[in-house]
Formats: C-alpha cells, sequence, structure tokens
C-alpha cells in the first residue's frame, strides 16, 4: 500500500523567508527522492485558516455531527508519517498550531476513554513523526533545555494518540549567529535533515 507523509506547517511567513519552512523543505525534498511512492500531503495551517475551537465545534464534536475537527482527525489518523514544522514562539508553539491538535484530539478518532485512563488509537500501524523547528536561541542543551515546551508538549501530545517513534530536527541560534556562523549553522541544520530523512 501506499504510503502517505502529513506535512503540517504552521508559519505564515513565505517557505524562503522561514529557516524552519526552508528546513521542512530540505527534509522533505531528500525524503521525497528516497520514497517516491510515498504521497506527501501538505497542510499549511495558515492557508486553512485554522481557528481556536469555537462553541460550534465544540458541541458538535461531542454530539457526533459532522465537523471540521473531525475530517481534520480523520485526515490525520489517515497517514502514516507526520512532519511537524513550526517555529518556537515564546518558548513553545504557534498558537495555530495548538489550535490544529486541538481539532486532531478527536475522541474516537485520536484516542479513546478506557476504564483505566485514555488510551491512543494511533497505535494501530507503525507510525513515524518528526518535529522540525527554528529557534532564536539554544534549547537543545545547556541552561534553557527545560524552557522547550514546544518538543516537549509535541512529543508527549504524538505520544498520547500512541505515536511514540519521534525524530526532532532544530536550527537553533538563529538570533545570536550571525555572517559565517549562521551560515554554517543553517548549512549544519540541512544536512542533519538530509541524514534524518535518509532513515524517515
Ligand atoms: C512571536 C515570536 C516569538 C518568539 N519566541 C521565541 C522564543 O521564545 N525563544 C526563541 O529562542 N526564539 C523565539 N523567537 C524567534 C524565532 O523562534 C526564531 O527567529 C526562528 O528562527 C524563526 O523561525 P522562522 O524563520 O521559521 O519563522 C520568536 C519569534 C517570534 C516571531
Amino acid at each position: 500500500m501506499t504510503q502517505k507523509l502529513l506535512y503540517v506547517k504552521a508559519n505564515p511567513k513565505n517557505d524562503s523567508d522561514s529557516h524552519t519552512s526552508t528546513l521542512a523543505n530540505v527534509f522533505l525534498k531528500e525524503y521525497q527522492q528516497r520514497n517516491s511512492n510515498c504521497e506527501i500531503i501538505t497542510l499549511d495551517l495558515y492557508k486553512e485558516g485554522i481557528e481556536p475551537l469555537d462553541a460550534d465545534i465544540l458541541t458538535k464534536m461531542f454530539s457526533g455531527e459532522g465537523n471540521k475537527a473531525y475530517q481534520y482527525a480523520q485526515q490525520f489518523a489517515s497517514v502514516d508519517k507526520y512532519v511537524i514544522a513550526a517555529p518556537m514562539w515564546n518558548l513553545s508553539i504557534p498558537a495555530i498550531l495548538k489550535s490544529y491538535i486541538d481539532y486532531v484530539s478527536y475522541v474516537g478518532v485520536s484516542f479513546k476513554y478506557t476504564e483505566a485512563g485514555p488510551i491512543g488509537l494511533l497505535s494501530d500501524k507503525p507510525r513515524k513523526a518528526i518535529h522540525i523547528s527554528s529557534r532564536g536561541g539554544m534549547y537543545s542543551q545547556g541552561p534553557a533545555k527545560e524552557f522547550d515546551l514546544s518538543d516537549k508538549y509535541i512529543r508527549t501530545i504524538l505520544g498520547f494518540f500512541g505515536i511514540n517513534e519521534v525524530e526532532s530536527l532544530f536550527l537553533e541560534l538563529t538570533n545570536v549567529l550571525q555572517g559565517d556562523a549562521l551560515k554554517q549553522a543553517i548549512d549544519n541544520s540541512h544536512e542533519a535533515a538530509r541524514s534524518l530523512a535518509a532513515q524517515f
């Protein structure tokens, strides 16, 4: 069966102006070259116009009526691989990505309640995800490590859905490095992207 990859993009900038989207594109290009049969579905959350859950969607979510959250959740559940690309904003993910996650966290699709507590429904087949993010500072190591709520959240919510094979790819210090040092960091992140794509 043809594999499907969902590219969830949460950035209002043009790709060429965004470190995160550029890095995601390097990853996806390498991945597509190596996996020509895989169908890549791009979901640009800003183009989709994702909005926070409102009373109307919430009511429909819990009454079983058709609604756009259900459609996004079904799409999320229908794929094998996930590329989630977002810059760090205020130590976390952009609000639009949180809103999207509020849509796909759908009872009966991505998780369900049991007497023993909630369980993820997306462990039904092998699934893989990668979180790609650029950030102005350094969080993957050093004193600010514990302040990175973005990667922790993405990994935790995916694990909650039953997706436990999750990679992370960061381009850090974009607001600190300049000139050749920044270029070197970008080049290194692109090399890491190609290397991760080869095994994804
Ligand atoms: C609204 C906003 C919030 C940000 N918050 C942080 C932050 O908490 N920590 C950080 O290191 N950088 C922060 N930055 C900087 C970006 O993460 C950084 O410039 C990143 O490289 C942007 O990626 P992009 O080019 O894909 O948009 C923030 C930038 C913006 C616009």
